[in-house]
């Protein structure tokens, strides 16, 4: 154990007019710093997670958290991007700065503007992270790509349509419960698994409902040391942070194994010295409802193949064996790709010191499992969290 979240803020997801990412950053910032109780002068370096890659002109973000107070002025900052699993990197940087003792406070924003274009422009945005050699020309965005790795999964194992169905359904179930939630409104079943002009076929086997949508957002937390965090009013522990990259090309893996988030699962498990079924919940990374369903093979929850069972059995509903977003993921709160894995933690952070908002706060609370995935299963990054005390 190395280092603590020992504050945090998560501003509201959705279709943001009006803001800029600098108003989300400036917003997130200043709010996680009031939260963990320090003086802007006490952050001895910032981390800012954002993909943008053209979701906005402002391409140089790093220095804009210094405009929430000029006590930030001169401190060192870096912008730093892996794709969907850029707030995680940039978390998992602050980690290693903590480590490397060059840090006792590390302030990490995540921010992504991405309303400013349609969805098929983003969607122009979001292919960038697939291999464009070879994979840049699939149809409907990144939706085109997890559309091919459904059909793939379906041809191996079976028509899953009904699973992903109701995947959708717990995730928007769960968002109605969060009022940081993009979408807080339940779909029903019929809805989900029927194609139809409200829920056309989008990507292959994936409806509209099967995808998580464009949104806006941003969420930042300030990590400590473990000797430092011991004498802040909250902290929450990362027993574990493990970061497994595997090739981007999908011509080279089998790519409905999820290989690289197994193995980030297996090692975080392993250095936690934990069974995954000693987690509280998960929040796991849906930005496709065929994502999360592969997303239980590999965090061990069931057999290759048979991913379904855990939502048909009901083990991954809120008051199930083991939650899966809870929040509503990606799916209902929304995927700012460079807020995602910030999102996550604070999400987590928010459950396990019993002070998430109204219903949403589970009953039981005592290690949570992050999961947050760049590209198709390309990078990975798995975080297990417990109170400090
Ligand atoms: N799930 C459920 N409803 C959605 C939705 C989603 N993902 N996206 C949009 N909607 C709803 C809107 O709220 C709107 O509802 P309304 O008519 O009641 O107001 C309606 O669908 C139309 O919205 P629109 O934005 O015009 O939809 P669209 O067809 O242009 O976009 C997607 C839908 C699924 C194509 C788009 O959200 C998308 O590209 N998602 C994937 C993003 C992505 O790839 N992220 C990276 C993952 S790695």
């Amino acid at each position: 154990m190395t280092a603590c979240i020992v504050g945090w803020s998560h501003g509201k997801f959705g279709k943001l007019d009006g803001e800029t990412s600098e108003s989300l950053i400036v917003k997130a910032a200043s709010e996680a710093i009031a939260h963990a109780g320090v003086e802007p002068k006490d952050i001895d370096v910032i981390y800012v997670g954002n993909m943008n890659g053209g979701f906005v002109r402002q391409e140089f973000h790093s220095s804009l958290p210094l405009q929430t107070h000029p006590d930030l002025r001169f401190k060192p900052s870096t912008r730093v991007e892996n794709a969907c699993a850029t707030g995680s990197a940039a978390i998992h940087m602050g980690l290693n700065t903590l480590a490397a003792g060059k840090a006792r406070f590390v302030l990490v924003v995540g921010v992504e503007k991405m309303t400013e274009l349609n969805s098929a422009q983003a969607g122009e945005v979001l292919i960038k992270a697939s291999y464009v050699a070879e994979e840049a020309t699939i149809e409907a965005g990144f939706a085109g790509i997890f559309g091919k790795i459904t059909s793939a999964y379906f041809q191996r194992y079976g028509d899953k349509s009904d699973a992903l169905a109701k995947i959708a359904v717990k995730a928007h179930r769960n968002g109605v419960k969060n009022p940081y939630a993009h979408f807080q409104k339940e779909f029903a079943y019929e809805f989900c698994r029927n194609p139809s002009d409200k829920n056309p076929f989008v990507a292959g086997p994936l409806k509209r409902t099967d995808c998580s949508p464009v949104t806006d957002g941003a969420a930042a937390v300030v990590l400590a040391d473990v000797s430092t965090a011991l004498g802040m009013k909250q902290a929450i522990a990362f027993r574990a942070a493990e970061h497994v990259n595997d090739f981007l090309p999908m011509s080279k893996r089998d790519i409905i194994k999820f290989e690289g988030p197994a193995l980030a699962w297996k090692k975080a498990l392993a250095s936690a010295r934990l069974d995954l079924l000693d987690l509280s919940f998960v929040e796991s990374h849906d930005c496709f409802t065929s994502a999360e369903l592969i997303e239980y093979e590999a965090m061990g929850l069931t057999a290759p193949g048979e991913g379904e069972r855990a939502i048909h059995e009901g083990w991954v509903e809120r008051d199930g064996k083991l939650p899966v977003n809870v929040s509503g993921g990606l799916k209902a709160k929304g995927h700012p790709v460079g807020a995602t894995g910030v999102s996550m933690h604070v999400m987590s952070a928010m459950q396990l010191s019993g002070t998430a908002p109204g219903d949403l706060q589970l009953p039981t609370a005592r290690i949570g499992g992050v999961f947050n995935m760049g590209g198709a299963a390309v990078a990975n990054y798995v975080s297990i969290l417990e109170p400090l005390r």
